[in-house]
């Protein structure tokens, strides 16, 4: 690859969670770069609007309606990317559900189940899926959290999810290995998504425009699909089974409670 050719020229890719936020800079991204995407998402109106602003600006893409809770939907979603483009050469399994109303004491069991479906088996299953069709070469990136690598006090079913996919990615990747397929973890700190209540700003930043995240601030969905895009292509050849945190520096550095502060 030269540095002048698209990324992705040529190459297929799914990504789930594809209808907004992160997953949807992603999805963009990876169209700009050349691949044929797979846009998936549960929600079926999301999927369709990211092809279709894929298709507008002249990229190939598709939409499916997945759960990805669901082996019958993760298979499905690979069998048609194969179908369609011949080949599925990387995935970006980011679909995720933060449940941030439980209460983590009192609440409703039923969210923390659903927490555990959407972002542990789904990305079990979406390994799985992938493996069944991915040749050697290929790459599977999937998001975590820097609450995979540290505890998030309000929730701890969230934070538990994520530290379990990071165990996957790590379980994983010398199993993949010996097929010739990378699988690394993206772990993002506070971004500005639907999920944590924010609208979806403009996404139209060029990469080289993005600007540094400050300490304390919250990233842009683009931050973190260049980092996707990164660990999906070639260029991080090197790199396998890590967690790569991308959270400006948020975990960096210990935040003692106030009572460690004050007491005499
Ligand atoms: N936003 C943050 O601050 C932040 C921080 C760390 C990690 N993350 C992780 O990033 C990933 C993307 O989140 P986001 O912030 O872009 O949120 P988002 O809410 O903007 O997007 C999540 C997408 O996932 C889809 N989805 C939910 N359940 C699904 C299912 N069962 N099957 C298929 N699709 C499903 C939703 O419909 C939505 O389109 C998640 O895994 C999330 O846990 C987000």
């Amino acid at each position: 690859m030269s540095p002048s050719e698209p990324w992705f020229g040529g190459k297929s890719v799914i990504v789930t969670g594809a209808g907004s936020g992160i997953g949807r800079a992603a999805a963009r991204r990876f169209a700009q770069e050349g691949a044929r995407v797979c846009v998936a998402d549960l929600q079926s109106t999301a999927a369709q609007s990211v092809a279709r602003e894929i298709v507008a600006s002249g990229g190939d893409a598709f939409a499916i309606t997945a759960d990805v809770a669901q082996e019958a939907d993760n298979l499905e979603m690979v069998n048609e990317t194969v179908q369609r483009y011949g080949a599925l050469d990387a995935v970006f399994l980011n679909a995720g559900f933060g449940g941030w109303a439980m209460n983590p004491l009192e609440g409703d069991l039923a969210e923390f189940d659903r927490i555990m479906a959407i972002n542990l088996r789904g990305c079990y299953l979406g390994v799985r899926s992938a493996m069944r069709v991915m040749a050697s070469g290929g790459a599977i990136v999937v998001t975590a959290s820097a609450g995979g690598l540290v505890g998030v006090r309000s929730n701890p079913a969230y934070a538990a999810s994520k530290h379990a996919v990071v165990g996957l990615v790590r379980s994983f990747a010398p199993t993949l290995a010996e097929r010739g397929v990378r699988i690394n973890a993206l772990c993002p700190g506070g971004v500005r998504t639907p999920m944590v209540g924010i609208a979806t700003e403009d996404l139209d930043v060029a990469p080289d425009a993005l600007p540094m995240v400050r300490y304390g601030e919250r990233a842009h969905p683009a931050h973190m699909a260049e980092v996707a895009l990164f660990l999906a292509s070639s260029r991080s050849a090197g790199v396998n089974g890590a967690a790569m945190l991308a959270d400006g520096a948020q975990t960096s550095v210990l935040a003692p409670p106030t009572a460690l502060r004050t007491s005499t």
